[in-house]
């Protein structure tokens, strides 16, 4: 070669240079680490399909989040199990429930932990959908206004126990006023909304109903979440949410949807989150079990790939893997 040619790799020949103009970097900082809560003392158990992930009691969950605090995760994400299922999902605002029980704990033994929690009716109610049934035209659907007022209560239920942050996964149309409205009308103007705002119908969600025993007994979701197919649609729901109240907001799944974050990143300035769901984690998992990848590497470039696209913070299984593998 005789004349100058662009040599790019002149900037990854050593480390030094290569960490020097990175332009993308991972801090335990970012993450959120999801929990699951039951009833009971002592609880810790595995959940089949996602292999270091647990359902746990109140005391188990404790420790579960002083670990992730110790490796410098700053938050979790609270699911909770109840003791009974009926159709309206009464247990979702049960003052005295896994969720409530454990928001009081861990504001108790890890104070600046910052606690959200999951607002959803689907892990209460016995048919396993996010909210009340109703027939119409000979089907059955989920009643959005009549739904609006059951997460309202459980909102308010996370609020009262000392939640930071509360976060519907519903999909209903409306969540995010009403549930500003429901708590500002209570004292909680401070109590912050994380609207899970852009979330699909996704196959990826397989394990989380094994853990958190959600599973809809009939249909599915795509009458109330989105369609994997839109990401126009995704913005009107980002906007709306944000027009409602939302103070973040959130794509999920995260890997599939790498294009929506980063549409979504460059649409608004609220802080942008992504769920690196169940699925998605169980994948890695799996492959890692078969020694078909590296588990610590795959795990902390797929990470890097939905902080790349935009996400600030990132809800994720791995959080305390991570953060390890992070050196924190
Ligand atoms: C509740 C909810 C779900 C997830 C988070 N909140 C399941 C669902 O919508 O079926 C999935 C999380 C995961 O897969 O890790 N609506």
């Amino acid at each position: 070669m005789t004349f100058p040619i662009e040599r790019p790799r002149r900037l990854r020949r050593t480390e030094t240079l290569r960490s020097m103009v990175r332009e993308t970097t991972l801090s335990p900082k970012n993450f959120v680490l999801p929990l699951f809560a039951v009833p009971g003392k002592g609880v810790r158990k595995e959940v089949g399909s996602m292999p270091g992930v647990f359902q746990l009691s109140v005391d188990e969950l404790v420790k579960e989040a002083k670990l992730a605090h110790k490796h410098s995760v700053p938050s979790v994400i609270l699911f909770g199990l109840p003791e009974h299922k009926d159709p309206l999902g009464s247990g979702g605002w049960d003052a005295q429930g896994p969720v409530a029980q454990a928001v009081r704990a861990l504001k108790d033994a890890v104070p600046e932990l910052c606690v959200i929690t999951d607002v959803c009716m689907c892990e209460y109610t016995d048919h396993g959908h996010c909210g009340k049934l109703v027939k119409r035209r000979g089907q059955t659907e989920v009643d959005n206004d009549a739904t609006l007022e059951l997460l309202a209560r459980e909102a308010l239920c996370h609020a009262q126990a000392g939640a930071d942050i509360v976060a519907p996964s519903d999909m209903m149309d409306g969540r995010i006023a009403k549930l500003r409205q429901t708590l500002d009308g209570d004292g909680f103007q401070d109590v912050a909304i994380l609207s899970y705002a852009a979330k699909y119908a996704s196959g990826f969600y397989g394990p989380f109903r094994e853990a958190a025993d959600s599973a809809p007994q009939e249909g599915d979701r795509r009458g109330y979440q989105m369609d994997p197919a839109n990401s126009r649609e995704a913005l009107r729901e980002v906007h709306l949410d944000i027009a409602e109240g939302a103070d973040m907001v959130m794509v999920k799944p995260a890997l599939s949807y790498l294009d929506v974050i980063a549409k979504v990143r460059a649409e608004v300035n609220v802080p942008v989150s992504a769920y690196n769901v169940s699925g998605e984690y169980a994948m890695v998992k799996a492959a890692a079990k078969n020694g078909w990848i590296d588990e610590q590497r795959v795990m902390l470039e797929l990470l890097l790939s939905i902080k790349r696209a935009g996400a600030d913070i990132i809800l994720t299984y791995h959080a305390i893997d991570a953060a390890r593998a992070l050196g924190a």
